[in-house]
């Protein structure tokens, strides 16, 4: 699929300058921040729970490991694993957004959910951890958002541990015809008038529509992680392939 020119790429299914869009995707992040979980479950009807609940059995994670919660948001992804991994453990929540990880923090706070994770603000296709420091790493609908997806999963890559495992929770491509109409006409339709009734933001929803329909597919994810040297590399498509669980490692 392609990304654009060299110095362009998509914001949605607009063409932008490829310095631009980091810009546009944070100002959708800023404005959707507060009102995001609630948001979640209503235009997911609660499923997004379901997803990332396996996600988390997928990935392997036990007393005493270091996570990285990549594009980790408000935190659902990394107060799970904090439970997992334990005193021993650690759970690095990172995103480029401050707003997002200002709601994640205080929303881990209220649950009592402090001592073994910290917050880092970063940017995916430049992590700021030493090389082979992680043990798993997660990025749960934040791959799409990123401007140069191979240079983030290369910098996945470097950070994890050898025989670490990556697991990218993204929105993909049904797979049967009837529930690719159904899911259109619901996310070009419906989802932005969700949008605008509950946050007063019609745009940030059509974005995300859109910006779910230029994401490459399971197949081309596939082939961009072992491209970037990931090993035994697999996906597993959930609500019939609408979102995917794609998994790697490093060995
Ligand atoms: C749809 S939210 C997902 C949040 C959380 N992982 C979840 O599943 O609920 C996408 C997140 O990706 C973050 N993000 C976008 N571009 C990023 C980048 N280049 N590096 C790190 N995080 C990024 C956004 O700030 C936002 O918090």
């Amino acid at each position: 699929m392609s990304q654009g020119t060299e110095k362009s790429t998509h914001f949605g299914y607009k063409t932008v300058e490829a310095d631009q869009k980091a810009d546009m995707v944070a100002g959708v992040f800023h404005s959707v921040a507060a009102k995001y979980d609630i948001m979640n479950d209503v235009m997911s009807f609660g499923i997004h729970r379901m997803w990332k609940r396996f996600t988390i059995e997928s990935s392997g994670a036990r007393p005493g490991m270091k996570v990285l919660d990549l594009a980790g948001g408000t935190g659902d992804l990394t107060a799970k694993f904090s439970h997992l991994v334990g005193d021993r453990g650690q759970v690095t929540l990172a995103d480029i957004n401050d707003s997002m990880l200002k709601v994640g923090r205080e929303k881990l706070r209220d649950k009592g959910i402090v001592g073994n994770v910290n917050y880092v603000q970063a940017n995916a296709e430049a992590l700021p951890f030493p090389d082979n420091h992680f043990d798993i790493i997660t990025i749960a609908f934040g791959l799409r958002n990123v401007t140069d997806k191979d240079a983030a999963i290369r910098s996945m890559l470097r950070v994890l541990k050898p025989g670490g495992k990556l697991l990218i929770l993204e929105f993909s491509k049904p797979k049967h015809d009837l529930m690719r109409k159904i899911y259109d006409l619901y996310s070009f339709k419906i989802m932005p008038k969700m949008g605008a009734l509950i946050t007063q933001d019609a745009d940030s929803y059509a974005y995300l529509a859109e910006s779910i329909r230029m994401h490459p597919d399971q197949e081309t994810l596939k082939g961009m992680m072992v491209e970037a040297g990931f090993e035994q590399v697999d996906y597993t498509n959930m609500t019939d392939g609408i979102v995917a669980l794609h998994k790697g490692y490093k060995f």
